[in-house]
């Protein structure tokens, strides 16, 4: 059952709902201070909201939460107030993203009887509306799928924002459908691999593509076979569960540009005959992470309806080591005929990358955006939280990162050194999968991907390795497990070359 959105104006003193989220800043070394938003609850209150926060120890730090009983004051039986952090300077608001990380706190933290829920954080622009409803909507996502027990989590029947802020209906709309979007691609990630295999997961796609009027197109075994696509058949065959790759395409009548989105679709990554270790496995379920935000952005973006083509590819196949499995040492060829020697059988996911990436080319496309769980250095580099963003084309990666930063996400620039192509050189292919360099593991993959696009095209490779599944406990709007990661960048790089066209 999905959330019902709405924008309401009245005080959320008086609504029927079962719980009322309200912010409040820091003050210096006073009690801390309903936000905006929070006043008529305050009122409701007899002004007491402040102390009974400063009683509980509330401090106004991001994203701390405190429960506070009504007793009868309001409507509804609680009041979930939020850290905002300090209060804004005269004349300016609350950040979006703290905004939208607060709501996120707020949700997660409902008791499980708080279905109907009014957020009244201050949401006095169209911006700040969408940041609440956003932050609402995702940090009040939860995967219950293999929950048994009736005390199962449900999400929230009723998300009230309360905003008079002109534009705040589409703004909150919009919001919904980027919700939907990233809790999809979560949805995805979080399935067990024994249920999300490759077939699997293209019959998703299939259906996404179904409801949301997308065109689809899914190249099965025999079909990746006949068309030459050594990367996803050499990838797959160690898994009795063979490889696919979807191709879903959103097409504006006015659009005068193409992207194509290509996304890393690993149903799992045992690493092959170059087994992984057990502790470095059990993740693994997350290494369709790219695919999964490919399919979540081009839901989004078929409903968003931008003037812009849009092409998405999910490169997915299950990496096993299996009677069948491709021996380190082998030799593929890759789609358009580079061949490549497996060095090791771990480094896959460029492997099936480079198919999808060639196949690209094909749509014309005016950029290329591709999106994978890729290497492990990336988290040694940036960490669990920012992705990193790498293209042939400078103004390309600095646009990704400015686009990532407009969507709420955080990537960053790395670079493709061209020193490091030399240690990818095979002493039999064109080109080996792994780097004899011992050094910027993250960096050799982009230039090993940098090797299948074609001179003049513009590319930018984002690895979201780290990003795309979280280990530790949830923090704002992030649940802990699939965080849907580089969903909504894909879409802003959409809407943001729509914007363009001349
Ligand atoms: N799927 C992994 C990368 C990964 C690691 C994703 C950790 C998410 C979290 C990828 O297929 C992989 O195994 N990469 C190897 C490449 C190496 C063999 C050159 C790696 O990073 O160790
Ligand atoms: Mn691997
Ligand atoms: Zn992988």
């Amino acid at each position: 059952m999905s959330t019902s959105l709405s924008v309401i104006t009245e005080s959320p003193s008086s609504l029927d709902v079962d719980a009322v989220v309200v912010g409040y800043h820091a003050a210096a070394s006073d009690a801390p201070q309903p936000a905006s938003g929070a006043h008529d609850v305050d009122a409701a209150f007899s002004g007491g909201l402040s102390r009974a926060l400063a009683q509980l120890g509330a401090r106004g730090a991001a994203e701390e939460v405190h429960t506070v009983p009504t007793l009868g004051a309001l409507k509804a039986p609680v009041v979930i107030a939020v850290g905002l952090g300090d209060a804004p300077a005269e004349g300016e608001g609350v950040d979006p993203d703290t905004l939208a990380r607060a709501a996120g706190a707020a949700l997660r933290a409902r008791g499980r009887d708080h279905a109907r829920v009014a957020v009244a954080l201050p949401a006095d622009t169209a911006e700040r509306a969408h940041a609440a409803a956003l932050g609402a909507l995702l940090g009040d996502y939860s995967y219950t799928r293999y929950r048994t027990g009736d005390d199962t989590r449900s999400p929230a029947a009723e998300i009230r924002v309360v905003s008079a802020a002109a534009g705040a209906q589409a703004a909150v709309e919009r919001a919904d459908t980027l919700a939907g979007a990233v809790n999809l691609a979560r949805d995805l990630v979080n399935t067990a691999p024994v249920d999300l295999v490759p077939e699997d997961l293209a019959g998703i796609a299939e259906q996404v593509a179904r409801e949301n009027g997308l065109a689809v197109e899914v190249l099965d075994e025999a079909a990746l076979h006949e068309g030459g696509y050594g990367g996803l058949i050499g990838v797959g065959q160690g898994s009795d569960n063979p490889p696919r790759l979807v191709r879903l395409a959103y097409i504006h009548p006015e659009a005068t540009r193409t992207v194509a989105f290509v996304g890393k679709g690993i149903t799992f990554d045992s690493g092959g005959l170059s087994l992984k270790p057990a502790g470095s496995m059990d993740w693994m379920k997350s290494d369709m992470g790219g695919a999964a935000a490919v399919l979540g952005a081009m839901s989004a973006i078929a409903r968003l309806a931008p003037a812009v083509n849009a092409v998405g590819y999910l490169a997915i196949a299950e990496n096993m080591p299996g009677g069948g499995a491709q021996r380190p040492s082998d030799v593929i060829t890759i789609y358009g005929g580079t061949t490549v020697e497996v060095l090791n059988t771990d480094a896959e996911g460029r492997l099936v990358m480079a198919d999808a990436l060639v196949r690209a080319h094909e749509d014309d496309p005016d950029l290329i955006v591709d999106v994978a769980t890729l290497t492990g250095a990336q988290l040694v580099a940036l960490g669990t939280r920012v992705f990193a963003v790498m293209s042939n084309d400078d103004s390309v990666r600095d646009d990704v990162v400015a686009a990532a930063a407009a969507a709420g996400e955080s990537g960053w620039p790395m670079p493709l050194p061209a020193e490091l192509r030399s240690g990818l050189d095979s002493a039999v292919a064109d080109i080996a999968n792994v780097s004899g360099e011992r050094w910027g593991g993250m960096l050799s993959a982009g230039v090993f991907l940098k090797e299948f696009i074609a001179e003049g095209v513009r590319w930018a490779h984002l690895d979201i390795a780290g990003p795309a599944f979280n280990q530790g406990g949830p923090y704002g709007y992030t649940p802990k497990g699939g965080t849907g990661a580089a969903t909504r960048t894909l879409v802003r790089i959409t809407e943001n070359l729509a914007a363009d066209r001349d």
